[in-house]
This record gives C-alpha cells, sequence and structure tokens, in this order.
C-alpha cells in the first residue's frame, strides 16, 4: 500500500480527467487496480485532509488511463475485472465483457422458474466468461448445468470464475461447436440458454473502436444476416430438449421477430421476445412442444 495525501491524489485525479474519457471507467480503474471505492471517492471529495492508501502508484493507474484514452482499450480488460449483477468476474481479450442487458437473462429465468426450484438441468452454449452459467449455478444450487464454447482459452477464463465463487459442483464446461460436446445430454435438457454472437457481417464492420479492435471477433460475428449461429442452435435444440424445455436466446436489436419465426418453425411454443431495460426486443424465448 501507498500513502500519499488527499489533496495530491485530488489534483492528480482532476489532471486525469482533464485528457478526457468519463468519470464512470475512471472510477472502475480507481476502484478496481487502485484499491479507492465510489463511496471512498465521495468521502475523499467531502474531507480533503490527511493521507489514503493507494493499491499502486499514481504513475501506473495514470499509464492504464492513458493505455485507455489513446487506443480505446476497454477499461475492464485493462483492469482484468468486470461486474456483471452482483458477480465480480475476471476478463481477458478472449472473452467478451459481459453485457448490462444480458442481466435481464437471468431474471427470465426467474421468472419461468420461480427462485426455488428443484432439481434441473440446464446449458448454456457459448458461455465466454461464464458469467450466466455461474450466476445459475450459484442461485441454484439444486439445479445441475454444463455450459460449452468453441474457445478453450475462453473456458478457462469461465473455470477460473467459477472456482473463484463456488464450493459447488453442479456446473461443468465443455469445448466445442455448439451441441456438439452434448450427445450424451440429447432429450434431457429442460433449459437452454445462448447469447450467441449475432453481429451482421456488415455491421460488424462499423463497431465501435473499443469492440471491433478488442473483442473477440468469434464472440461477436454472425455472418452475413447475422442469424448464423442462432438458426443452427434452433434447428438442432429439438434433439438436445425435453418436451416442455424452454430455450432461451439473446439477439440483435431488430432480429425479435425472426427467430421468433425459427422458433415457431422448429416447433416451439409459447414464443415471446422479451424487452431489454431500452425497451429493445433482445430476447427471443420458447418452450419446446
Ligand atoms: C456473444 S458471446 C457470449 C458470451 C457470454 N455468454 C456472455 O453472454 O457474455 C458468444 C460466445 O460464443 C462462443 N462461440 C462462438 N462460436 C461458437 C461455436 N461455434 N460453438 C460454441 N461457442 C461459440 C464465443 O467464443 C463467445 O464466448
Amino acid at each position: 500500500m501507498l500513502s500519499i495525501s488527499v489533496k495530491e491524489f485530488l489534483f492528480w485525479k482532476k489532471k486525469q480527467l482533464s485528457k478526457g474519457g468519463d468519470h464512470q471507467s475512471f472510477a472502475f480503474l480507481l476502484d478496481c487496480l487502485g484499491g479507492i471505492s465510489k463511496s471512498d471517492l465521495n468521502f475523499l471529495n467531502l474531507n480533503s485532509d490527511g493521507n489514503l492508501y493507494l493499491k499502486k502508484n499514481l504513475g501506473y493507474l495514470e499509464s492504464i488511463w492513458e493505455d485507455h484514452l489513446l487506443n480505446s482499450s476497454p477499461i475492464q480488460y485493462l483492469c482484468g475485472i468486470t461486474f456483471w449483477r452482483d458477480l465480480k468476474l475476471t476478463v481477458t481479450d478472449k472473452v467478451l465483457i459481459p453485457r448490462p442487458e444480458t442481466e435481464i437473462i437471468i431474471d427470465i429465468v426467474f421468472r419461468i422458474f420461480g427462485k426455488k426450484s428443484k432439481e434441473l438441468f440446464f446449458a448454456e452454449l457459448g458461455t465466454g466468461s461464464g458469467a450466466i452459467s455461474i450466476a445459475l449455478a450459484l442461485a441454484y444450487p439444486s439445479w445441475y448445468g454444463v455450459a460449452t464454447d468453441i474457445d478453450q482459452d475462453a473456458l478457462e477464463v469461465a473455470t477460473k470464475n467459477y472456482v473463484n465463487y463456488s464450493k459447488q459442483s453442479n456446473l461443468k464446461f465443455y469445448c466445442g461447436h455448439w451441441w456438439t460436446p452434448f450427445e450424451s445430454f440429447k432429450g434431457k435438457l429442460d433449459l437452454v440458454i445462448s447469447n450467441p454472437p449475432y453481429i451482421p457481417n456488415d455491421t460488424y464492420e462499423k463497431l465501435p473502436k473499443e469492440v471491433k479492435n478488442f473483442e473477440p471477433k468469434i464472440a461477436l460475428l454472425g455472418g452475413k444476416d447475422g442469424l448464423k449461429h442462432i438458426r443452427e442452435i434452433i434447428e438442432k435444440a429439438p434433439l438436445y430438449l425435453r418436451e416442455k424445455a424452454w430455450l432461451i436466446m439473446e439477439n440483435h436489436f431488430d432480429q425479435g421477430e425472426k427467430v421468433r419465426q425459427l422458433l415457431i418453425k422448429n416447433e416451439f411454443k409459447s414464443v415471446e421476445i422479451v424487452n431489454d431495460l431500452s425497451g429493445v426486443g433482445r430476447f427471443t424465448i420458447g418452450r419446446y412442444k
């Protein structure tokens, strides 16, 4: 721990913010790497006497902030951490930074199954950092879950995140293409969730630098119309789901109706488009027969 005067720190902070960037990202950096939380900051702004303790020196924090400003590197990758629902997760550039809108998937599951549900077998396709599966495995200790990803490096991040949170063993990770690792689970799954890559090729080219230059392409690209992976997942789902099992998919802001039609075509019932907090039809859900 390094001790510096609060006045010196506040002067330095003002100087950093004058270079650009948003206050939220700077607060994130101070919290994750400096060990100064938002409530510490509020207190220091009101009371600037005395000293404070930092986990890293100002020069180091400044170099990270400048990297963020100059190269548009996501602050979460630079800090190696992100917050998602009530989880603090490790992230590297091998995994997508889990998005706030995706948090709603857990609320959809709560709505369908209630917060106390007996044994159930769930799967997640394309787990990335493991956020969704870990949140479910922790919320439902009596459930058993399996999660896949095509990328072994992503699975290492997900496994690390799971082990950090849990001594439970109700979640296992498998490497492979969508349903392929689940051959032995055919007809057995009660719930499947996927937030697959769904960005159309043309749109990908126009994504902001902080996404396109840093987040894994394989986590984003969904082919010409963005629906390549969603289509494959839905078409094969009937082989793996039990009767009355639920499928919950995240999709791009304008894909809800097309995903709804795909579910109906593949014999799903109770098909519904669910909005995210901005009112966008971000999720499409259905029950198999
Ligand atoms: C949009 S990210 C979602 C990550 C995480 N579930 C989340 O919501 O933050 C899609 C994930 O699917 C994985 N993926 C891409 N193609 C895949 C495939 N053919 N089979 C399995 N996983 C795949 C990517 O590696 C990535 O982790």
